[in-house]
């Protein structure tokens, strides 16, 4: 009896060092140590024996069962071990692979001018106003001085939607707006970026939308001096310190004296080429003096009040700025070309 204990012993060690996982392990658990086990079996003689040699051999028993339990038992978290191992194995990052990029966007050239103006503006007391894009004739027009039979609404093919009602064709409807709020009082300093619309044929310097930028002043004593050494300022921030500006006669119905600005040619610097077409100039905008008419119709007393006004196409600056030969690239999106405009700062 106490052979066949030592001899169980040995055989369910050798299946325990044997066993490759933890199912087998159980198996070996239920069979050795299990009710219907051989050392159960084995116990079951225990009657024929001698009352000295019974708690001998139980105590055998016990010491066997023990060894069993305790081999199975170290086998196990061995088992675990090495499970725990193969899965950190097969599930392992490799922290020295390199990142994938993040793409990140830009802003689109066009809200970058118009936020370089914006900013440039502010800096000298400047607010930004905006208006509606579906626009009264009132505003667009006949509060800029420009009646219904007026023959410089020529100058601006409009879509117009109802009689009264058109898609504006300029950002000069906001100075009447704004001026219309003040009630009569200034000062008044705005700046006014937006989308207008003509009926233009699209080619590589025409759009039937694009986006303006207007400036108003409006206080006591403003003079064209003012307007001078305003548009100076921007010219040198957008273009360069060394631009100069010049101021050529012009006429536009809201503004009396009106004129047309300058600057000198960022590229040969006024000697002529072919961006300033050997004029040493390019014509970056509209101005003048804000006109009576105007300044009376949306509340403003003439003779207390002066003003002026300029307007600009963003595009055609960001075109001359930035060399881009055709106003269609602004709209039709093209990753490649967008991409030229990110900002390294
Ligand atoms: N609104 C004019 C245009 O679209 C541009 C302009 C010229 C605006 C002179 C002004 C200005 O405010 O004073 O052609």
């Amino acid at each position: 009896m106490q052979e066949r204990l030592k001899e169980l012993q040995t055989e369910a060690l050798e299946k325990i060092s044997q066993a490759t996982d933890l199912k087998e392990l159980n198996d070996i658990r239920v069979s050795y140590l299990g009710k219907k086990g051989p050392i159960t079996e084995v116990l079951k003689g225990m009657g024929k024996l001698s009352a000295e040699e019974r708690p001998m051999m139980g105590a055998l028993a016990n010491e066997v069962r023990d060894a069993i339990a305790s081999g199975i038992e170290e086998k196990q978290t061995k088992l675990e071990e090495a499970a725990v191992q193969a899965k950190l194995a097969t599930e392992k990052i490799d922290v020295t692979l390199p990142g994938r990029p993040v793409r990140t966007g830009n802003h689109h050239p066009l809200t970058r001018i118009v936020e370089e103006i914006e900013d440039l503006f502010i800096g000298m007391g400047y607010t930004v106003a905006e208006g509606p894009e579906v626009e009264k004739d009132y505003y667009n027009f006949e509060a800029l001085n420009l009646p219904k039979d007026h023959p410089a609404r020529d100058m601006q093919d409009s879509f117009y939607i109802t009689e009264e009602m058109l898609l504006r064709t300029q950002t000069s409807p906001v100075q009447a707006r704004t001026m219309e709020k003040h009630n009569g009082k200034g000062p008044v300093k705005i700046i006014c970026p937006g989308k207008v619309f003509r009926r233009d044929n699209d080619d590589a310097t025409h759009s039937h939308q694009f986006m303006q930028i207007e400036g108003l002043v409006v206080d006591e004593n403003i003079r064209m001096s003012d307007l001078k050494g305003t548009l100076e300022v921007f010219a040198k921030k957008l273009f360069g310190e060394d631009r100069e500006i010049r101021l050529r006669p012009s006429f536009f119905p809201f503004t009396e004296p009106s004129v047309e600005v300058d600057v000198s040619c960022f590229k040969c610097g006024g000697k002529g080429c072919n961006i300033c077409k050997k004029t040493g100039w390019i014509e970056i905008l509209g101005a003048g003096m804000v006109h009576p008419n105007v300044l009376e119709m949306s509340g403003f007393d003439s003779k207390k009040y002066t003003g002026f006004a300029f307007g600009m196409g963003v595009e055609r600056i960001a075109m001359l700025k930035y060399g881009i030969d055709d106003i269609r690239h602004f709209y039709t999106n093209d990753v490649r070309f967008l991409k030229q405009f990110s900002i390294q700062e």
